[in-house]
């Protein structure tokens, strides 16, 4: 059994965390902390972990906790307040901000807006994509987990990317439930607001702009110039990535097909589907993506849970990659459905 710590635990990302790990066979949960319910039952607050998790929630994790790794679920800017300790006392740690996404700190503080404290620990951030990152999670000490919109848009137009046909820019149309906001109230989300309606924000402006355009530079070694124009949508959980793209010359759906099974055909987690949808894989790690070709014009879907593919169940897969685990232990339940 493995100790494992929440940095961040009342969080909407820190609670789906609570939710999966309690019921891992392999590690228990022995410390959350929040800085304002410290001293609270964690399930007081959080009645659906009552019988899984029995702690209280604490301001920092205690050396009683003896963890093994800790997640930091974290707004960016904390995260790396929190790192440099994590690192220097050799505790493996899975970090769900943008904090050390970005190889580049300038392009970080550029599209975050303020100044990265830690930049000794940026180069030993892995990013925790396993699809694609996965040999380099196994020796890691440091995590950065992919960005919810990030992951959907990555793992949608990487494997189109990488036929070298894409010209132009790619349109990246995110549609997300609140959740993805987390837990701190604001105008735009308050119910009469968002309820019923859907609401472009951040348009060519959003942080997961760089992260997408800089993974799929790695992964591919072709340039992507990404538009990217997220939602909001009136539901809780879920992503859905559209993303337009011209070509350079035609080519057949055939084609197109086997270079995503290519990509896809062995990933448990990542499915090659016709039509993506999010009520398929809302509550489950899974990400169903489909391409579509029409003449020069290609049309590339992902659909996944912005709070388990997206953030905590992501995390998890590169926990159970970190510690040796199988890599869908606890994780391996499919989607809702309906
Ligand atoms: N929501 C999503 O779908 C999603 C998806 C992917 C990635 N992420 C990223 O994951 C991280 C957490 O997101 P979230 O949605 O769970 O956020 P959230 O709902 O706002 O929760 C933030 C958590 O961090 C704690 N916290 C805030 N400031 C802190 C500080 N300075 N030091 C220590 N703890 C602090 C808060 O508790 P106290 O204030 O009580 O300490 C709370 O438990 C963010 O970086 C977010 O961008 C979120």
């Amino acid at each position: 059994m493995k100790n494992i710590g929440i940095i961040g635990g009342t969080g909407y990302t820190g609670r789906e965390l609570a939710r999966i790990l309690s019921v891992h066979p392999e590690v228990r949960i022995t410390a959350m902390t929040s800085r304002q319910n410290a001293g609270t039952e964690v399930s007081d607050l959080q009645p659906n972990l009552k019988g899984y998790v029995n702690l209280k929630f604490t301001e920092n994790i205690p050396d009683s906790a003896d963890v093994d790794l800790v997640f930091t679920a974290t707004p960016h800017g904390a995260s790396m307040k929190q790192i440099p300790s994590l690192m220097e006392q050799g505790i493996k740690t899975v970090d769900l901000s943008g904090d050390y996404r970005f190889k580049d700190r300038k392009v970080y503080e550029k599209w975050y807006g303020f100044e990265h404290t830690d930049p000794e620990n940026i180069p030993k951030a892995v990013y925790g994509l396993p699809e694609f990152y996965r040999k380099e999670i196994a020796d890691a000490a440091l995590v950065a987990n992919p960005g919810c919109y990030a992951t959907s848009a990555i793992l949608a137009i990487t494997p189109l990317v990488n036929t070298g046909l894409v010209e132009g820019s790619i349109f990246v149309d995110g549609k997300s439930g609140t959740s993805g906001a987390g837990m701190n109230p604001s105008p735009r989300l308050h119910h009469p607001a968002c309820g019923e309606s859907v609401i472009p924000y951040g348009i060519g402006t959003h942080r997961h702009t760089p992260e997408i355009e800089a993974v799929v530079k790695d992964v591919t070694s072709e340039d992507a110039d990404v538009f990217f124009v997220p939602h909001l949508i009136p539901i809780v959980r879920g992503i859905l990535s559209t993303c337009y793209a011209g070509l350079t010359e035609e080519t057949t759906q055939e084609d197109i097909d086997e270079v995503y099974e290519k990509f896809y055909g062995k990933e448990f987690f990542v499915k090659y589907t016709e039509e993506p949808s999010i009520r398929s894989v809302v509550a489950s790690n899974h990400a169903e993506v489909s391409a579509k070709v029409r003449g020069k014009n290609a049309v590339a879907m992902c659909a996944l849970d912005n709070l388990v593919k997206g953030a905590s169940g992501q995390a998890v897969q590169c926990m159970n990659i970190m510690l040796g685990f199988k890599e869908t232990l606890g994780i391996g339940t499919p989607g809702l459905g309906v």
